[in-house]
């Protein structure tokens, strides 16, 4: 009796401990501890054991049915946990799988480039002022020195909303909407749309341009160079050749086309510079008495200077960009590498 009540134990001991599947538990249990079960069938016959063994023989019985109940309960709650994680059977939940990330945007390269070029001036003390794109003919051209019938016009392929309502072609109308309003000493730049009717693989019609100006006592052209030499160091390097070549701008006098040593070949002349070594950076002046006088101020007494350069163009050469339209396009395998 006590040999089989031992067997029974080592048997059942060994099959839970082979069970895998929360299915093969009510099976296991009608085996082993159900009511028609062999050890059900032994517990009875203990009657007919000698009466000196019955209480030892009860005993044991009793602690190997006991026991077998915990070990089951054991394995019952093991084995649903695992169900519960996937662990067993198909389909696995793979814990070590990356989650999904949401996808990041970022800034536009022409937004970076305007706010790297805001920040640099902002660090030499310029405040930013901002304008509305819709300008009047006045503020666009005739504060500018630039009356109606002048040839410079011609150069600006205005996109006219009225008779006197433009979208503005240049940043430098916010020269005359700012200098009317404070007086000097003024170091301001004001970044923004510009539109031209224009469009080919360097002109787009809606483009970006910084304007800035400076105006105070005895602010010569060696100050606009100063502080353009310092402009280009941070944007580019400190190695990053600059030159000035006469140009006409109706409200600079004189005026000047600024140009940058290519960064390209470094000056050593290649197809970006036209073998030229250098290229074209941005238009600048000291500010004509014409337009000092538009806004009140004495021109014997302040001087100034004031430069506009293109977004889009800087952002071309310092990250090697060919054709402007490709800012404009919207394709993210061209936006997401900046
Ligand atoms: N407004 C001029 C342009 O758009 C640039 C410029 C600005 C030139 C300020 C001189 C001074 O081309």
């Amino acid at each position: 009796m006590e040999e089989e009540l031992l067997r029974l134990q080592q048997e059942a001991c060994r099959d839970l401990a082979a069970l895998h599947d929360l299915n093969d538990l009510e099976p296991f249990r009608v085996q082993y501890l159900g009511r028609k079960s062999e050890f059900t069938g032994l517990m009875r016959q203990l009657g007919q054991a000698a009466e000196a063994d019955r209480p030892r023989l009860g005993k044991l019985a009793n602690e190997i049915k006991i026991d077998l109940e915990k070990l089951f309960a054991a394995k019952k709650t093991e084995l649903e946990e695992a169900a519960r994680l996937g662990l067993t059977g198909a389909p696995a939940l793979d814990l070590s799988l990356p989650g999904r990330t949401a996808p990041f945007g970022k800034l536009h390269p022409v937004t970076q480039v305007m706010e790297e070029i805001c920040a640099i001036f902002e660090g030499m003390g310029f405040g930013v002022a901002e304008g509305p794109d819709v300008e009047t003919d006045f503020y666009n051209f005739e504060a500018l020195n630039i009356p109606k019938h002048h040839p410079a016009r011609d150069m600006h392929d205005t996109f006219y909303v009225n008779e006197s309502l433009l979208l503005r072609t240049h940043t430098s109308p916010m020269q005359a909407r700012i200098m009317e309003k404070q007086r000097p000493p003024l170091r301001m730049i004001a970044p923004g749309k510009v539109y031209r009717c224009d469009s080919d693989i360097t002109h787009t019609p809606m483009f970006h341009q910084v304007e800035g100006f400076l105006v105070d006592r005895k602010v010569s052209f060696g100050d606009l160079r100063g502080i353009l030499g310092v402009f280009i160091a941070k944007m580019f390097d400190d190695k990053t050749a600059m030159r000035a070549r006469p140009s006409f701008f109706p409200f600079t006098e004189p005026s000047a086309e600024i140009d940058i040593a290519c960064v390209i070949c470094r000056g050593q002349g290649c197809r970006v510079c036209k073998q030229t070594g250098w290229l074209e950076f941005l238009g600048a002046g000291m500010i004509d008495p014409e337009v000092f006088k538009q806004v009140g101020y004495d021109p014997e007494e302040y001087s100034g200077f004031a430069f506009g350069l293109g977004v889009e163009r800087i952002a071309m050469l310092k990250y090697g960009i060919n054709d402007i339209r490709l800012y404009y396009e919207n394709d993210l395998r061209f936006l997401a590498q900046f």
